[in-house]
């Protein structure tokens, strides 16, 4: 399954930046699997050091081989990306460019109303040199990120969570046009999200698949409904559904206690995600 690498540009633990990667890998299709690339560790580039085989460096470039597009999320510092994320641009542009060819969405953010508009376009301008193909619009500046997230670092506002999905999917599509994937290889249904939901309706807006999971204490979710309609029965949609919650699950260090009978057999069934099964009082 092709990865997306998500690219923080800020290192603080409590970055508006990572929280909005996390809500961007929670909003991608299950055939495309998020991986967080972190950036901190890189020491910086110094053409000096290539002889020594700096093995932050080495690991970072490995990590940009392995994914097949990347979403960046950078907080404006001074007008400008932060250096942080200037320098993960040129460690990954030597010796050779691991970069070129990927498609990327860029967001940007800020507690001010310009949302980052400096530094997003600071970006776009590094991305033309590395022959990276950005998404062109949406073009995505977050303002006021200060007021979006709840107290478990979630965006309720409806509209900027579709919004969002209309950034991550033109990422999606553009990144299956460039890669000539002439049609997706298993059709997806198109879920959306809202806290505590993955769902899809038809163009009537009755509800063709639903799945529900409720915030528990101790870091836990249970899952307490999934619905799919008989017109979508069989074609693995239900699973769709759980795989979804278990990526967010995933995204947010979360527990999962499977109350609705579906996610129970899910769970029993696949035992690779025993992990993420709470366990019992
Ligand atoms: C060195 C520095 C420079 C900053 N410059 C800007 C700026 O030019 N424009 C802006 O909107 N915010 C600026 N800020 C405020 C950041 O947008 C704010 O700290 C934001 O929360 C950082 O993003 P993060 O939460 O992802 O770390 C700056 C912050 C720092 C630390």
């Amino acid at each position: 399954m092709p990865k997306i690498g998500l690219i923080s540009g800020s290192l603080r633990k409590a970055a508006y930046s990572k929280k909005i990667a996390n809500l961007l890998a929670n909003l991608l299709p299950n055939d495309l699997t998020p991986v967080f690339i972190p950036i901190d560790k890189l020491p910086l580039y110094n053409a000096d050091l290539e002889d020594q085989q700096v093995a932050a460096w080495d690991d970072f470039r490995r990590q940009l081989d392995e994914v097949a597009g990347l979403i960046f999320v950078t907080p404006e510092y001074n007008r400008s990306m932060t250096g942080a994320l200037k320098n993960a641009l040129d460690v990954g542009s030597k010796p050779r460019n691991h970069w070129k060819y990927k498609t990327a969405l860029v967001v940007s953010s800020s507690p001010e109303a310009t949302g980052g508009f400096g530094a997003n376009h600071h970006l776009r301008q590094v991305l033309v040199t590395l022959n990276v193909n950005p998404v062109q619009r949406p073009e995505v500046y977050l303002g006021h990120v200060n007021h979006l997230f709840n107290d478990q670092d979630l965006v309720t506002n409806p509209d900027v969570i579709a919004f969002l999905q209309s950034a991550v999917t033109a990422f999606v599509s553009l990144h299956a046009r460039l890669a000539a994937v002439p049609t997706r290889p298993t059709p997806t249904l198109k879920l959306n999200f809202q806290p505590g939901r993955f769902y899809a309706n038809d163009d009537t807006g009755s509800t063709l698949a639903n799945i529900i999971f409720e915030d528990r204490q101790n870091h836990r979710i249970a899952i307490t409904e999934t619905f799919v309609d008989e017109r979508l029965r069989g074609q693995g949609i239900a699973k769709q559904l759980m795989l979804r919650v278990i990526r967010f699950a995933q995204i947010y260090h979360l527990t999962i206690i499977p109350e609705c009978t579906y996610a129970d057999a899910f769970l029993e069934k696949h035992l690779e995600y025993a992990s993420l099964v709470a366990p019992n009082d």
